[in-house]
């Protein structure tokens, strides 16, 4: 198969043209695809129709599927690997998850021990304005960071709060609290060196309740907000706007995300599976 990489006008992001991904890939150009992936962090692939179990077949390039049992409810007919990301309900209960509004910055499931390596979304259903994801290159954010700023977050560990969800919901089960040391959750080292790509990554996972690991509150509060204001650089963004049929594959391990509100009446309706990953190295 001949595959053509083209490079987004951003830091990170390549499109891939010329493959269907409801066949069998062979692979030479499953590999082809891997280090395109670690070149570019995400990848988009347009104008595809994948089933459930399609779908879940090409995750299967990328790892493992990760069986989350938090997504019970919401998987679609016949499928356990996908989640089904929705704002719609149907006889009076939502479809799937995260609703209309933002998700804020974070990166999958930072809040535990092996959080996935990467997640795979396919656009159904689009609202003609809104709901654009927007990807952060977390090699960039770092290489880029002053140097006073890089020497205050180098060694530190990061405890990343699995309380709430990244559009602000408490998950069913948590327990509120007033002090974010007693956060529950994962405690993963604030720069992680990629397995594969060998580069070294800034590893924030989101800003609601993290605590660097052994600093005074306040002091770890000055320090995630510096980093936090120097990550949110548009330089360092890709924004997509969906069409029906676009498939993304990001990897968690150097890249953020974030998810644009849009009109709560339009529809979005969206499959995404994710990876198994691995214990985040130190760097
Ligand atoms: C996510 O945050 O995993 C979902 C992003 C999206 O719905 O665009």
């Amino acid at each position: 198969m001949t595959v053509f990489v083209v490079p987004m006008e951003a830091a990170l992001g390549a499109e891939v043209r010329g493959l269907d991904l409801a066949r069998e890939m062979d692979n030479a150009t499953a590999n082809e695809i891997a280090q395109a992936w670690y070149a570019r962090q995400v990848l988009l692939f347009c104008g595809q129709s994948l089933n459930p179990d399609r779908l879940a077949a090409f995750s299967r390039h990328f790892g493992a599927l990760d069986v989350v049992p938090a997504w019970r409810k919401f998987h679609p007919p016949g499928s356990k690997d996908v989640l089904v990301i929705s704002n719609v309900i149907e006889n009076g209960e939502p479809i799937g998850v995260l609703g209309y509004g933002e998700a804020e910055w974070h990166t999958d499931m930072s809040y535990i021990d092996l959080p996935p390596r990467a997640s795979v979304l396919h656009a159904l259903e689009v609202p003609q304005a809104g709901g654009e994801t927007s990807f952060l290159d977390m090699y960039a954010a770092l290489e880029s960071m002053p140097r006073e700023l890089r020497g205050a977050i180098e060694g530190k560990v990061i405890n990343h709060d699995s309380s709430y969800d990244s559009a602000g919901g408490l998950r069913p089960g948590a327990a509120t609290f007033d002090d974010v040391r007693e956060a529950p959750g994962a405690r993963h080292p604030a720069i992680r060196l990629h397995p594969e790509s060998g580069r070294r990554a800034l590893y924030l996972g989101r800003r609601r309740n993290a605590w660097i690991v052994g600093m005074d509150e306040k002091d770890s509060d000055v320090l995630l907000d510096a980093l936090w204001a120097h990550v949110l650089q548009p330089r360092f963004v890709w924004t997509h706007s969906w069409r029906v049929g676009d498939v993304l594959v990001w990897d968690n391990r150097c890249t953020m995300h974030r998810r644009a509100p849009f009109d709560a009446s339009a529809r979005r309706v969206m499959h995404r599976t994710q990876i198994v990953g691995e214990r985040p190295i130190a760097a």
